[in-house]
């Protein structure tokens, strides 16, 4: 696939090489942890994936770079107590750096009440769609209603020629 993901807050996480295998040829994951990206570039021996250390709220990316933005629990580490603060620097980031026609894939606890408020607002000009999984249950208790699922938020952004 000729195309540039970014893998947002990866931490120490396999997803950029599941991503690669998947076909997903230039990934660049950022983290704002040194520690986790210094560990990621020693096991990393494949020049197209690359790990950077970056805040993202305030990325050193050109703006429309990334074809796909992929946040698997970087916006919920930072947001998930109080959305209130931050969390539109945070986005705007994310539209920023994402081409027109690209999809920015949040990956998120939180159920679609809480989080379409966020990523369906006027400023961003995302169509959002929203998928749910079922979550695995290794324990013998059986998971809380409020707590048994999780949520993809696929967010496209406007073509350039549609807006
Ligand atoms: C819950 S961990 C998830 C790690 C990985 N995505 C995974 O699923 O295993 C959240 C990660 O996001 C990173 N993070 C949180 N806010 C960030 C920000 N503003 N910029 C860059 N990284 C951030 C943290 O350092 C941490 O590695």
């Amino acid at each position: 696939m000729d195309s540039h993901t970014l893998y947002v807050g990866g931490g120490t996480s396999q997803v950029p090489f599941k991503l690669y295998e998947e076909g997903y040829k230039r990934v660049t994951t950022i983290d704002y942890s040194e520690g986790a990206m210094e560990s990621m570039r020693r096991k990393n021996t494949n020049p197209d994936l690359e790990f950077l250390t970056m805040d993202a709220k305030h990325t050193n990316f050109p703006s429309w770079y990334f074809d796909y933005i992929v946040d698997k629990a970087c916006f919920e580490s930072e947001f998930c107590a109080d959305w209130t603060h931050g969390a539109k620097t945070y986005l705007d980031e994310i539209n920023r750096i994402l081409k027109p026609g690209g999809m920015y894939m949040m990956i998120s606890h939180f159920s679609p009440d809480k989080r379409l408020p966020l990523l369906e607002v006027d400023y961003l000009q995302w169509t959002v769609l929203v998928e749910r999984q079922n979550k695995p249950n290794f324990s013998t208790i059986p998971n809380d209603e409020n707590d048994s699922f999780y949520y993809l938020y696929v967010c496209k952004k406007a073509d350039v020629n549609k807006r």
